[in-house]
């Protein structure tokens, strides 16, 4: 199966988003990678639901909404509301895990969630049965551009082997410095979902370049 490309909002031209989004969307994407930061849980700022309420009404993506925020679960529901078909969450913030899950299953939105690079891939595998995306990070999350650090490998190849034995049915995602490069290793491992940002929107051939990606 083809890896579904999900890019990141982060690297979009600021000036016209929805142009961009739709530029992707024509170009094959599936999926809308939407990062959300606090400046607390992450040294960086980024949306708000207003935002991600804006690009609803210009895209038919499916929003894979990133929350790199603390208390994930004040915010769970007014992304929904905005227009978010995941809500993707760290389970290394201050957070109330469980409540965020509730409030998607009670919304009809899938729950995420994101695995920093220091954190072992089996760490939180007791929510895992709940999870619709495991998003693996390739960096440390907070800013776009970064180098792929090449041990996500082995954890998207964990996080695969993970899934058959916990009879879980998440798909793997993996996010940071996604290039046509690192998205074959990624892909050799397992991975379901590539998240990419500045390499997909800095190409003039968005089109070509994500027939590249998938391979
Ligand atoms: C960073 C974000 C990523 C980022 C990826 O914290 O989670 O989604 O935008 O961007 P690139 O593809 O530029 O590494
Ligand atoms: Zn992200």
């Amino acid at each position: 199966m083809k890896p579904i490309i999900s890019p990141s909002l982060l690297a979009a031209k600021s000036d016209n988003l929805g142009n961009a989004v739709s530029l992707v969307e024509r170009a094959g994407a599936q999926y809308l990678h939407i990062d959300i930061m606090d400046g607390h849980f992450v040294p960086n700022l980024s949306f708000g639901p207003h935002i991600v309420d804006g690009i609803r009404n210009v895209s038919k993506l499916y929003f894979d909404v990133h929350l790199m925020i603390e208390h994930p679960e004040k915010y769970a529901l007014p992304f929904i509301k905005a227009g978010a078909d995941c809500i993707t969450v760290h389970p290394e913030s201050s957070g109330d895990i469980k409540s965020v899950i509730n409030i998607c299953k009670d919304n009809g939105v899938g729950f995420g969630m994101a695995i920093k690079p220091k954190t072992p891939v089996d760490k939180f595998k007791h929510y895992y049965n709940d999870c619709e995306i495991l998003l693996i990070m390739s960096i440390e999350p907070g800013f776009g551009g970064q180098k792929f650090m090449p041990d996500a490998v082995g954890w998207i190849a964990e996080a695969k082997q993970l899934r058959d034995e916990l009879g879980a049915a998440y798909k793997i995602s993996v996010d940071g410095g996604i290039n046509v490069e690192t998205a074959k290793l990624c892909i050799g491992a397992g991975v379901n979902i590539l998240v990419a940002g500045t390499a997909l929107f800095n190409s003039n051939d968005p089109k070509g370049f994500i027939d590249q990606l998938i391979g």
